[in-house]
């Protein structure tokens, strides 16, 4: 008998992506489409269940293998790392990381050491380590934008979706980080131990997306 496989999803955009990619792929996603305050469910033609979870909490699931399967950020996954195997690109979540500053200000014009607000510290590091540069880097939960205009820094590291965000607030992406868009994600143990149920549900989905391009 098939082993039944669990896939934790990103709650949100990724989550609504995700559930469009499996049922074009044939997995009736019914239950996750009507999830009211549940958040596991049983897909009923498939031998699946769905978690929904925030994004570093999926990696953090798959990593300890209660989750076999994910659908994560590469932004997550750059920040938060993890031994896991990437093994799709699914195409959605498309975004960039960018470094932006106040409209006009020379962020580099000086000697001084920058200050940088970010959701995500440790890309902000790794991006600036590889510029030899250093900076001092402050943890911000979210609407990052605010940290120049408040001039708590000179600069911010952050998700750049339509720029809409960043235009509405006087500032301007001067530099990119890195590309980002939605990862699936595989436990390694489960990998071995479910080889023919992770294949079967890999090459489904990508028969979908070859579909697409
Ligand atoms: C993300 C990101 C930017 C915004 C970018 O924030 O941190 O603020 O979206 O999108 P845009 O380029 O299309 O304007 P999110 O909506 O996740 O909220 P948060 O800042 O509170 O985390």
């Amino acid at each position: 008998m098939s082993e039944r496989l669990r896939i934790a999803l990103t709650k949100g955009r990724l989550q609504d992506k995700s559930v469009e990619l499996f049922e074009a792929a044939g997995l009736d996603c019914a239950p996750v489409r009507n999830p009211g305050r549940r958040l596991i469910h049983a897909l009923p033609n498939y031998p699946l269940d769905v978690v929904l979870a925030k994004a570093p909490d999926v990696i953090t699931y798959v990593e300890h293998g209660v989750c076999d399967l994910g659908v994560v950020g590469k932004d997550t996954i750059l920040e938060k790392g993890g031994a896991f195997y990437e093994v799709l690109d699914l195409g959605f979540g498309r975004c960039r990381f960018a470094l932006a500053v106040k409209k006009d200000s020379d962020f580099y014009g000086t000697y001084k050491t920058r200050r940088i607000a970010s959701k995500y510290p440790n890309v902000t590091r790794a991006f600036f380590e590889g510029k030899g540069m250093d900076v001092d880097i402050i943890k911000i939960e979210g609407s990052v934008e605010l940290a120049p205009i408040l001039e708590l820094a000179d600069g911010i590291v952050d998700i750049v979706e339509t720029g809409a965000t960043l235009k509405e607030n006087g500032l301007e992406p001067i530099e990119d980080v890195a590309r980002v868009s939605a990862r699936l994600i595989v436990n390694t143990a489960s990998m071995k131990l479910y080889k023919t149920e992770i294949t079967d549900f890999l090459s489904r989905v990508e028969r979908e997306l070859g579909g697409r391009t």
